[in-house]
């Protein structure tokens, strides 16, 4: 037994919180995928979904390579999120909602958290490289999505 196997990864629970948060964001997007007449958005929305469920996927095979087995966070917000996501709100709405969420979060910004450790080199260098393209990859949703929200935004004025 080493000491290593003893002691938990001081970011396990960041592993742990990209796993649950992606999970969830899979669901959510995807409920408003299936929701949207928009023809670009509901493409936009279903691939952005498809990376976050596959990002689940991929976080939670890292935990277990660690040695530990992924656990699911608290969101007390999930169950709103979605009931929002498949209803009958306008799109705009919904950005508009999904905006307001964003504005209330409470402690630092995953991002912030991931791009520590990412600069962390007592984080193992695969798990460090998994966030490197991870980072990459949610930068580039986020800036498909932005784009797609601001051309709903505009049509309705
Ligand atoms: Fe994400």
């Amino acid at each position: 037994m080493t000491a290593q196997q003893d002691t938990k990864l001081h970011y396990l629970a960041l592993l742990n919180d990209i796993a649950s948060g992606e999970r969830r964001a899979g669901v959510y997007l995807q409920a408003w995928a299936d929701k949207t007449t928009d023809p670009e958005l509901k493409e936009c929305l279903a691939m952005v979904a498809d990376r976050e469920t596959s990002h689940y996927q991929i976080f939670d095979r890292r935990i277990s390579e660690l040695g530990y087995t992924w656990e699911d966070n608290d969101a007390p917000d999930f169950e709103e999120r979605l009931r929002v996501s498949g209803s009958d709100m306008t799109d705009v709405e919904k950005i508009r909602w999904n905006q307001a969420k964003q504005g209330e979060r409470k402690g630092p910004p995953i991002r912030e958290r991931y791009e520590a450790a990412m600069a962390d080199d007592t984080v193992d260098p695969l798990t460090r490289s998994l966030l490197r393209w991870f980072s990459d990859v949610e930068s580039d949703s986020g800036s498909k999505l932005r784009q797609v929200y601001e051309r709903v935004e505009g049509n309705t004025g």
